[in-house]
């Protein structure tokens, strides 16, 4: 893969910050991708999950709560968790100091340009399609797992206490991740293990990728983020807690989630939906922005092992549940959105159809 971007890269933020009151063509999207502000507006929420209930001594709470986790992952392959472990203070300051390096001056930040091969560093687009529509983002990508991918010397160096705060960060939200692979492994029938063992065991890979969603003049002709569904494993997403943008689709509509205070949406990714067999969902979503607030989110990706086979768990493939998906690893299925950019769930059903089209 070619290690420049195939045209020029624009920050968001400039654009947002120059003063324009149209956005660029590059920007607008289809009419059917757009996001439809006034009407088809969806008063349901995804699922608000109390962690600490799962681990309660009342039996009948613990299981209660599984079954809302179960049923979160199969119907809405989204959630919030609140109770989740991770010290509040910690998620505060993480947020705020993301935000303190987006408001760095545009010079600051340019050493840290990112390449379409590793990703890694400040970024405005994802896929390296020619002419390809943009989305209204810039963003921050990082390695954390495994320790030979991470390199701090990547990472912002303002404001001062960032690399610290990221390590720490990451440190939390892996257990947590950890925690919830065992929820999940329980819930499908496997062994506690079965999915983190799939995952690579200690070895999984994690990485961050900090979101900034500048104001937008015509936010009814652009998204944030066009809609996709995560390739990893899972992701432990951090809202910004004052502004709403993450939509998540459901039954054909788009619901707008409501950020709880201080917990964190989880949602199933590609991977996961994978080693179920198709029982847990990994769910398109995507970010709608505004003209008078900027948003910034922190998504940590919780994957496998980049170079381990993942396929459909052989516990959960029987005669009437044939395998729907061939192995492959993940560092070459994320290939594809790194190509094409954000596509809806287009490659998880494409290796869906190859696989069912070779057993018939
Ligand atoms: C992502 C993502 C949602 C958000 O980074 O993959 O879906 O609210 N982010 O920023
Ligand atoms: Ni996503």
């Amino acid at each position: 893969m070619n290690c420049i971007w195939p045209e020029p890269v624009v920050r968001v933020q400039s654009l947002s910050e120059s003063g324009i009151w149209k956005i660029p063509d590059r920007y607008v999207k289809p009419p059917s991708h757009r996001p439809s502000l006034n009407h088809n507006a969806v008063v349901s929420n995804i699922p608000v999950i109390d962690l600490a209930e799962a681990f309660s001594h009342d039996a009948a709470v613990r299981s209660e709560t599984m079954l809302r986790l179960s049923s979160a992952c199969k119907d809405w392959g989204f959630f919030q968790v609140v109770n989740h472990g991770v010290d509040v203070e910690l998620m505060r300051n993480i947020r705020e100091i993301w935000r303190e390096f987006f408001d760095l001056p545009l010079d600051s930040k340019q050493q840290y340009a990112n390449d379409p091969v590793s990703y890694e560093g400040y970024g405005s687009r994802l896929g390296v399609e020619k002419g390809a529509t943009l989305d209204w983002s810039d963003y921050f990508f990082l390695h954390y797992l495994p320790a030979k991918l991470r390199n701090p010397g990547k990472w912002p160096q303002f404001p001062e206490t960032c690399r610290d705060l990221v390590g720490e960060y990451g440190k939390e939200v892996s257990k947590l991740g950890g925690k919830l692979m065992k929820i999940f492994s329980s819930n499908l029938g496997l062994q506690e293990d079965g999915l983190q063992d799939a995952f690579g065991g200690e070895d999984f890979g994690g990485c961050l990728r900090v979101n900034f969603y500048p104001k937008c003049p015509q936010p009814d002709l652009t998204l944030g983020l066009s809609s996709h569904s995560d390739p990893g494993g899972m992701t432990i997403l951090l809202p910004d807690e004052n502004v709403a943008g993450l939509q998540v689709r459901k039954a054909g509509n788009w619901v707008t989630v409501k950020p709880v205070p201080s917990a964190f949406i989880i949602n199933i990714g590609d991977q996961i939906q994978v080693l179920s067999n198709a029982i847990y969902k990994s769910v398109e979503h995507r970010v709608i922005v505004n003209s008078a607030k900027d948003r910034v989110s922190l998504a940590f990706f919780y994957n496998p092992r980049g170079d381990l086979l993942i396929g459909p768990s052989k516990e959960l493939v029987k005669p009437d549940q044939p395998a729907l998906y061939p192995s492959m690893t993940f560092n070459e299925y994320r290939l594809f959105i790194r190509t094409k950019g954000p596509c809806g769930k287009a490659q998880v059903e494409s290796i869906k159809s190859s696989s069912i089209s070779r057993r018939n």
